[in-house]
């Protein structure tokens, strides 16, 4: 397909696009071409809105009463709006903290309640932060750690495996994990099954209670659009969510924290994952840009997904790969995440230029340039203009 007939299709393909009106809760700079949604996601009318609203009157005018009036239930009440798109019941996701932080929360509960086990299993290709909080945790339990390849994850687990954690999207690649085969396998062994879902939420479908997840996290800051540093999330199987206790007992996390007690208790349910105080103005912004979720169906998120980075790649094949790109994502939609990343030897230098003119991806050494393709907001037109900006490298 020459360029021409690229964009006359994409033209057809935004035309059909039932989700196209969704990026009007978008303030993406006129002439910027964004493909970073999977590292940032864009600032939405309604976060600015509620972020001016909570300034201006939550803060000023209602000072401390706002505690009361509306923010000590902003965990609660944005883990749910978090929940439908994970595939979790009410109730059981609870927004805090970064996802680093509870990653840690996660894997110690997991690791307390199999106490007698000796290994942790993990994704030797997860974003770094995930392993050094594995590692973190291992040492702390003197316990093992099993770095392996994502193929090689089912062969790793066996009787002495406490946990296993992996990412369901990989940060570089965006393959797809096997949820449900990885899932199984820790069960099969009586281990606990952790998964990252920060590439996930927002852009593809998750079914944490229907796959039988114990726990899961993610970041509220990417396809969930919260702002730099929005507050990340976490997922407690509701079997788990009596027995589970976490590391980072804090008052948060407490059963009655307005009595001052001594001692802790945890509180019931999903709350006990809390520790300390909400970052409030995050939040807000998260809960807000959450608003633009509402009504929208995963599935149909998911083939708009599905058609943009399937479009991109065949725009690659005739246009990309004669110049030296290389594809570094899978081919079959179903194991491909939101995003694509092509191999290229001048890869950082050329993301720097494009960022100079608007054209916004980014790069992960040693040579992958990645572009994301944001279903709420990016469309197949957007992806021809990458493509004709790659190939005049
Ligand atoms: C897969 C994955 N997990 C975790 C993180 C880090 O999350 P945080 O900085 O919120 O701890 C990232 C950041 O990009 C990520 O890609």
């Amino acid at each position: 397909m020459n360029v021409n007939e690229a964009r006359l299709h994409a033209q057809e393909l935004d035309a059909q696009d039932a989700l196209s009106s969704l990026r009007s809760h978008f303030d993406i700079p006129e002439g910027t071409l964004y493909f970073d949604g999977n590292s940032l996601g864009p600032l939405s009318f309604r976060s600015r809105e509620v972020l001016h609203r909570t300034i201006e009157f939550e803060w000023r005018e209602r000072l401390i009463r706002s505690w009361n009036e509306d923010w000590l239930d902003m965990p609660a009440r944005v883990g749910n709006l978090i929940a439908p798109i994970i595939g979790a019941a009410p109730d059981t996701v609870i927004c805090a903290d970064n996802t680093s932080i509870n990653l840690h929360k996660a894997l110690m509960a997991a690791v307390a309640l199999r106490s007698d086990r000796s290994e942790i299993v993990v994704d030797i290709n997860n974003f770094p932060t995930d392993i050094y909080i594995a590692q973190s945790v291992a040492s702390q339990h003197g316990m093992k750690l099993v770095a392996v390849t994502a193929d090689e994850i089912i062969g790793a687990i066996n009787a002495n495996t406490a946990v296993v954690t992996a990412t369901h999207v990989d940060y570089r690649s965006a393959h797809i994990l096997d949820v449900e085969g990885i899932t199984k396998a820790a069960h099969e062994h009586g281990a606990l099954m952790v998964w990252d879902l920060a590439h996930t939420a927002g852009a593809v479908p998750f079914h944490a209670e229907a796959l039988d997840v114990d726990f899961a996290v993610g970041c509220g800051y990417k396809y969930l659009n919260g702002g730099p540093g929005a507050p990340a999330f976490i997922y407690v199987a509701p079997c788990l969510l009596e027995t589970a206790g976490q590391p980072l007992q804090g008052w948060w996390g407490h059963a009655e924290p307005f009595e001052f007690e001594v001692d802790y208790r945890p509180a019931v349910g999903i709350s006990r994952f809390l520790t300390g105080t909400a970052n409030v103005l995050s939040m807000k912004s998260l809960e807000a840009a959450l608003e633009v979720f509402s009504g929208v169906s995963l599935e149909k998120l998911r083939e708009k997904s599905v058609s943009l980075t399937s479009f991109f790649i065949d725009l690659f094949d005739d246009h990309l790969a004669p110049r030296g790109f290389t594809l570094a994502s899978p081919r079959a939609p179903e194991s491909r995440g939101s995003h694509v990343a092509l191999g290229f030897a001048g890869g950082k230098e050329l993301v720097e230029a494009m960022a100079a003119e608007g054209i916004i991806a980014d790069f992960r050494p040693p040579d992958l340039m990645r572009f994301g393709f944001a279903p709420l907001y990016n469309t197949h037109q957007e992806v021809v203009s990458l493509v004709e900006r790659l190939s005049s490298y």
